[in-house]
């Protein structure tokens, strides 16, 4: 079984996957790194010397590639990843993946963002006090694609343990 973690950029999806693959003993990997491996550039660099269409062409055929492995691990996505390229269908068509939506507050999104902003190509360019309304709309256009996971984690101020007790298919894992 392959676990997709998405949600909002700073929903916790890293830290989180993190978390889950020394609790349940499956390997990580965080779509992000993977494309700045395989591109041997930051995904700011790429946003800025490519563009952001070239990287949502990256992202889709790095996520088939991953998707298309036999190996189990757990997958986290950019927060971009599901809203673009049609990924969203191709992570529900494969049997082999469970998707879990790690839904977080805006209020929550908004102070994470803020300590980092400058990473975020996205939103790099914004004032500080543009954020809270940039990050709400833009959430709920996103939510279309991540409300389609197959399971959903309200994560505000929930410990591991708590998100791990949440995650209905793991019981079923080992037989996978
Ligand atoms: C993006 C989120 C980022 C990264 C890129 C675009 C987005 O990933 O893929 O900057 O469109 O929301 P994180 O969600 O891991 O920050």
């Amino acid at each position: 079984m392959k676990i997709v973690l998405l949600g909002y950029m700073a929903s916790g999806k890293s830290t989180i996957g993190k978390q889950l693959s020394k609790r349940i003993n499956l390997p990580f990997i965080d779509l992000d790194a993977y494309i700045e491996e395989q591109e041997k550039k930051t995904v700011s660099t790429i946003f800025k010397e490519e563009g952001e269409v070239y990287f949502r062409l990256k992202e889709h055929q790095y996520l088939k590639e991953l998707l298309n492995k036999k190996e189990r691990f757990i997958l986290s996505l950019g927060g971009g990843t599901p809203c673009y390229a049609n990924n969203m269908k191709l992570i529900k068509e494969n049997k082999e993946t469970v998707s879990v939506y790690l839904f977080t507050s805006v209020r929550v999104l908004v102070n994470r963002i803020l300590n980092n902003k400058n990473s975020r190509p996205l939103v790099a360019n914004l004032e500080d006090d543009e954020l809270k309304e940039f990050i709400a709309k833009h959430l709920f256009e996103r939510s279309y694609f991540y409300e389609q996971a197959d399971e959903k984690i309200i994560i505000n101020k929930k410990s591991i343990e708590e998100i791990v007790a949440e995650l209905h298919f793991l019981p079923t894992l080992n037989r996978q």
